[in-house]
């Protein structure tokens, strides 16, 4: 189809019916002028495709489908293989089910562990999240299916999702909510964006045209089309301007005589809606061109991929006494209702109807040496003494007591934010029951978000595995025995409590006012910071084998910030098994005139290793890996200086280290007025030059004469008196030159400087 010419020839009450859905799921076809109408669909971890009632909350059923493992946990893989892979599987089931664009990933920062949706968000690290849906928006695209990376931007809690205004510092904005969106449009080109439902700093995702069409468009060289949440339109006609394309749902024609009536009173340019229809024909035919209804779709190979990559995903959590793996002849007590009835997906509308479920008593079916116990409900946080004692006494007869916990589903979901950061309570008095009846006891976790573990001490093992999705009890078998060597990292950290995070105090907002107060101080960049203890550190996890790292050569160790450098390092695994390491690089900025983490995260890569394997790992480094968001520049920044390249293991474990010096390439401009101080203006010589003679003049007025006297108690120090010259402005010069200054010669001065 020309596009172009299809749009010539279209009405303006046509072109406007295609700026907002035929229906729930489907764009406006335009029969007459041959324009089909295709399908959108959730979601990021499985397909949700409604048939027939629709919503946008999971609450109507749609088709039988197969649960990947939510976001939470493909973060935690690391594997940017395992995302890809993922996508493709996605694009396929799309292929088959006739669905134009998957809409997700969801790739929002976890500014807290309480957001409710951060089951299906990727991590509190905002390269992570990028990577990670960089190559999961590959893979699906590589299916010639689209995408909708959501939710654009800084929707980081559920509370008041549809009003709340979060305001976010402009450096805050870049270098930690808008950087995962960034690094997937400029890496993987995703067909379409979602904007979010809330404000940032009191203006709507869906009419923020800074967002959608300075930054989105201009800067990052976004190509397709912007398609609003699911009600997530404020104004039509301001959002046509801003770059908003598509509202979805339909909206029964309002708002498009909305846009045909801002058109003709002459407040809306008819080219801006021939744009967003442009956009949005262009995409709709890359699909429709490339459809292959005929794609196999083998759910029951999906199942099996799903059950390898929530193994891949789980985080080892602690291991006393090498307790993991169990062996398969010992007798095990499997106790907690999710060894049954696993929680492997998150509430709303990345809900899929599974089409089957395997728990861990499932994969473990048959086996005479494993027993199961309930220990707990699911329904309501009740204490039940019967089920309490039924799980001690299967505890004290089994050699290793594995208790399977998390939070069920009514805690963490879409629209609501959880209220606390604890497991229900009949949950942590079963952990202590059966730790106390047996000291062999392993806790798995099925959650979505880092919760309190008081009880740690006194079990032997924790094997996080997150909402692995509906093979998930298959996968925990396999590691729990040692099929699988676990090699998940945390893409969070876990605070000891939810009062050490870093957003407790502003998180939520009062009323609509959401303030990020914390600013870039996100996760482990404050933790870290403020040397908190935490729980977990941010990309720590175990393993059955052990790893060792040698031979950190950086390729340069003085570059200018326009240079890459290539850092290699060799990473062998000692162990007696085969296993996967994360190996991290972590850059960090040794001296900063702006405040700024410890370290940040700016490589990983994961590596399998045969025992006794050695391989060598290499990363390059260019500017963004060294620079921050200078908010008198508005664009990124490197300073002159030493920068620490570390490699860790997890945030806080820095295995090797080197340092190099990198030179800015660019100055930042400095304007000078009656109010910037000595200390500033000696940071520019041709400033300090122009000002000297005055400087020199004032500092011998005010020590008295030129011989320097015994210093007498009371009398100003030298320290005093140059901190005093330091911090004066340039009006309290002329002031204090009492009259000696005309306003003329410091007019003429701050002139001077300026030039
Ligand atoms: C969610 C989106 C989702 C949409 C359609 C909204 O409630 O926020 O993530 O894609 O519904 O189901």
């Amino acid at each position: 189809m020309d596009i172009k010419k299809t749009i010539a020839q279209m009405t303006l009450q046509e072109k406007a019916s295609l700026c907002s859905g035929l229906n729930f799921w489907y764009t406006q076809p335009i029969e007459r002028l041959g324009v089909e109408s295709v399908m959108l669909s959730d979601g990021p971890h499985g397909l949700r495709k409604q048939e027939e009632s629709a919503d946008h909350l999971g609450t109507n059923d749609s088709i039988k489908a197969v649960c990947f493992p939510a976001g939470c946990a493909t973060a935690a893989s690391f594997d940017r293989e395992l995302m890809y892979q993922l996508g493709q599987e996605l694009g396929d089931t799309c292929q088959h089910e006739k669905v134009s664009v998957a809409l997700g990933p969801a790739v929002n920062v976890k500014r807290s562990p309480l957001c409710g949706r951060n089951f299906e968000y990727y991590s509190e690290d905002p390269y992570l999240a990028g990577e990670a849906s960089a190559s999961y928006i590959n893979g699906v695209q590589s299916k010639n299916i689209g995408v909708s990376i959501k939710h654009f931007a800084a929707n980081n809690q559920e509370h008041r999702r549809m009003s709340s205004d979060s305001r976010v510092d402009e450096r805050t904005l870049r270098e930690i909510y808008l950087l995962p969106f960034e690094i997937a449009v400029k890496k993987s080109d995703p067909w379409t964006v979602m904007c979010s439902y809330n404000q940032i700093n009191g203006v709507f995702s869906s009419d923020n045209r800074e967002l959608l069409t300075d930054i989105l468009r201009k800067e990052w060289g976004f190509n397709g089309y912007v398609m609003t949440d699911w009600g997530a339109m404020n104004d039509r006609v301001e959002g046509i301007k801003a770059g908003l394309d598509l509202e979805m749902p339909a909206s029964g024609g309002a708002t498009d005589r909305m846009i045909v009536d801002a058109v003709k009173a002459g407040e809306l340019d008819e080219a801006l809606v021939d744009l967003a229809v442009e956009r949005m024909l262009t995409i709709n035919q890359r699909y429709l061109d490339n459809a292959k209804p005929d794609t196999v779709w083998d759910m029951e190979k999906q199942h099996e991929i799903a059950r390898k990559m929530a193994a891949e995903c789980m985080v080892l959590l602690k291991n006393d006494d090498g307790i993991l793996p169990l062996s398969k002849t010992d007798q095990v007590a499997l106790i907690g209702k999710f060894a049954k009835q696993p929680r492997y997906q998150g509430g709303g509308s990345s809900h899929i109807n599974s089409f089957k479920v395997t728990s861990a008593c499932d994969a473990l079916a048959g086996h005479d040496n494993i027993s199961y116990s309930e220990g707990y409900s699911i329904q309501e946080d009740v204490i039940d003494e019967v089920l309490l004692a039924e799980a001690e006494n299967a505890a004290r007869s089994a050699k290793v007591a594995v208790v399977f916990a998390g939070l069920p589903d009514v805690i963490e979901s879409e629209c609501y934010d959880r209220k606390h950061m604890s497991l229900p309570n009949n949950q942590v008095l079963l952990i202590e029951r059966v730790a106390a009846a047996n000291p062999n006891t392993v806790v798995v976790l099925y959650n979505g978000s880092p919760i309190e573990m008081p009880w740690l001490p006194r079990v032997k093992a924790v094997l996080e595995g997150y909402i692995g999705g509906q093979a998930v009890g298959g996968a925990t078998v396999d590691v729990l025995f040692g099929d699988q060597n676990p090699c998940g990292r945390l893409p969070e950290s876990f605070p000891i409590q939810l009062e050490d995070n870093p957003s407790f105090l502003s998180f939520g907002g009062e009323g609509d006012n959401a303030v990020y107060s914390e600013g870039v101080f996100v996760g482990y960049r404050y933790y870290d910071k403020k040397k908190m203890k935490v729980l977990f550190p941010f990309g720590f996890g175990l393993s059955y084998t052990n790893f060792e790292y040698s031979n950190l050569v950086v390729s340069s160790d003085s570059i200018l910030d326009t240079d890459t450098i290539t850092v290699t390092v060799d990473v062998k695994n000692t162990g007696h098994v085969a296993g996967k390491e994360v190996v991290q690089l972590y850059v960090a900025d040794r001296e900063s005139t702006v405040f700024r983490p410890i370290r940040e995260l700016k490589g990983y890569e994961k590596v399998w290793l045969a025992p006794g394997e050695t391989k060598n790992i290499s990363f390059q480094l260019s500017k963004r890996s060294f620079a921050y968001w200078n908010v008198e520049l508005h664009d990124w920044h490197v300073e002159s200086g030493v920068f620490g390249i570390q490699i860790g293991r997890d945030s806080r474990n820095i295995v090797l280290e080197k340092d190099i010096t990198v030179t800015s390439t660019t100055s930042v401009p400095k304007v000078f007025t009656r109010n910037s101080i000595t200390m500033d203006i000696m940071q520019s010589p041709k400033a300090l030059a122009a000002l000297k003679p005055m400087l020199d003049g004032l500092s011998q007025m005010l020590s008295g004469d030129a011989e320097p006297k015994e210093p007498t108690e009371g009398a100003a120090s030298n320290e005093m008196m140059q901190a005093m010259l330091g911090y004066l402005p340039l009006r309290s010069m002329a002031s204090f030159a009492g009259g000696a200054i005309s306003e003329q010669q410091l007019n003429d001065l701050i002139q001077a400087m300026n030039e």
